[in-house]
């Protein structure tokens, strides 16, 4: 993992292009695609369909990645178990590593073991779980991501009881170098309104790759420019 990959903390917005609503067939021209059109982290949602009812893929693949991707690899575990596998993605080259509060019963210790790897900790958030323990593990997380749709899917819609959330998350947060990530029916329509909320990273499968395709990417960078737009209206 070399220092340049590693992200200088900034809260700035970050717009994240999910890979899951890439083409699965094309993933390393894909990766390319989206970093050349300007995103600035690539979002890569790992599933076990035991988590999540959905299943995507492992350390392989990201490893498999990871020459593709220049900048930042954020590298979200919708897996439970997590812990046994936290080395293979660190290899695999992830620059940050989010496990989900609900995955395990000993979170802290998940937390600690990702940041001994050498990797950013972030923490995934479901939509129906609070955030009382988030005040217990501030000084063992990077980021959090605040889960607005349930997992496992793209192209569904915001919750919208997770904008207090946001701002909650916020508050507690004040200035310590924590990202507040979105993570879930991330639109034109909603980013304004997340980031006023708190937010400074934006995941968004459906609304950056639609319209393109590696080969054509354009629309790619049309849709990231016109995310940060709103955003940052
Ligand atoms: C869902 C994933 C999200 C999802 C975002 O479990 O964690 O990253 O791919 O996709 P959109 O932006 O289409 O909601
Ligand atoms: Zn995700």
């Amino acid at each position: 993992m070399t220092l340049s990959r590693r992200p200088t903390f900034s809260r700035a917005v970050k717009i994240a292009p999910s890979i899951l609503a890439a083409d699965f067939a094309n993933f390393g021209a894909e990766c390319r695609a989206i970093e050349a059109q300007g995103c600035d982290w690539v979002h890569v949602d790992v599933m076990d369909g035991h988590f999540v009812p959905n299943l995507t893929f492992g350390p392989a693949m990201c490893a498999a990645l990871r020459p593709h991707i220049a900048g930042v690899m954020d590298v979200h575990l919708m897996i439970s178990p997590v812990d046994a596998y936290l080395e293979a993605f660190a290899k695999a080259g992830a620059d940050i590593l989010t496990a989900h509060l609900e995955s395990g019963p000993h979170i802290h210790r998940t937390l600690q073991a990702i940041r001994a790897l050498g990797c950013k900790a972030g923490l995934a958030i479901n939509p129906g779980t609070g955030i009382e323990a988030v005040p217990y593990l501030l000084d063992d997380i990077d980021l959090i991501c605040v889960m607005t749709v349930n997992p496992g899917f793209g192209g569904q819609k915001l919750i919208p009881s997770q904008m207090d959330k946001i701002a909650a998350l916020r508050a507690m947060i004040a200035d310590r170098p924590i990202h507040i990530e979105i993570d879930g029916g991330v639109t034109l329509d909603n980013a304004r309104a997340l980031v006023a909320a708190g937010a400074d990273a934006l995941v968004a499968g459906s609304s950056v790759f639609k319209g393109g395709t590696a080969d054509n990417p354009a629309a790619y960078g049309a849709n990231i420019r016109a995310l940060r737009q709103a955003a940052e209206a």
